[in-house]
C-alpha cells in the first residue's frame, strides 16, 4: 500500500474517489452509497465520490435491486447510474478502490505507469483487521444474504478508509 500517497492526500482541499467494480451494479455503486453518505460532513479534504465498471455490460443501467435495497435498508441514499470506468477516469481520479484483484488488473492495465497505478487500492486492504489481498466477493444473481455480507465488509474497509484519509 502507498502510504506516502495516502498522505498527500489528506493535504488536498478536495479528492476524487472512484470505486471500481466488474459490472457497476452490485459492488461499486454500495460502496459509492455508504462512503458518499459517512463522509458528507466531512471537509478538508472533501470527498468527491462516484464509482464504475471495468465492464461495458451495464452502461446506462440502474443499480442492481438487491444492492440499492441493501444500502436503503441501512439508511443509506444515494442515486446511481452504471458507467464503464475508463483510462481518462484513471487520469482524472484521485483515489480509487477496486473490489477484487481482477478488477485491480484491470484498471491498472489501463495506465500501467507509476503515476498511475500509485492511486490504485484493493477496498479491502483498508481494513485493518485483515490481511491484504482479500476480495469483496461479487453477489451477483446471490441471494440478499450474499448481499448484506457484502454490505457489512464494505462498511469494514469504508472505516478504514476514512480513518487513514480523515483522522
Ligand atoms: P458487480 O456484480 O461487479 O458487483 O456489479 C456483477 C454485476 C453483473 C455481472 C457480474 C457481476 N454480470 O455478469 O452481468
Amino acid at each position: 500500500m502507498n502510504r506516502e500517497y495516502l498522505t498527500e492526500l489528506r493535504n488536498r482541499d478536495e479528492i476524487s474517489v472512484s470505486f471500481v467494480c466488474l459490472g457497476n451494479i452490485c459492488r461499486s455503486p454500495m460502496a459509492a452509497a455508504i462512503f458518499s453518505n459517512r463522509t458528507k460532513d466531512l471537509s478538508s479534504p472533501v470527498a468527491i465520490v462516484e464509482s464504475g465498471g471495468t465492464s461495458a455490460w451495464h452502461i446506462g443501467q440502474g443499480p442492481h435491486p438487491q444492492s440499492k435495497r441493501t444500502w436503503e435498508r441501512a439508511g443509506y441514499n444515494y442515486e446511481h447510474k452504471a458507467s464503464q470506468f475508463t483510462a481518462q477516469d484513471l487520469e482524472r481520479i484521485d483515489l480509487i478502490l477496486t473490489m477484487d484483484s481482477e478488477n485491480y488488473s484491470n484498471v491498472i492495465g489501463l495506465g500501467p505507469h507509476e503515476e498511475h497505478s500509485k492511486k490504485v487500492f484493493m477496498m479491502r486492504d483498508f481494513d485493518s483487521a485483515i490481511e491484504s489481498g482479500q476480495s469483496v466477493p461479487d453477489p451477483y444473481s446471490q441471494d440478499d444474504a450474499a448481499y448484506e455480507h457484502v454490505k457489512e465488509l464494505l462498511e469494514s474497509a469504508i472505516d478504514g478508509l476514512i480513518e487513514t484519509i480523515w483522522q
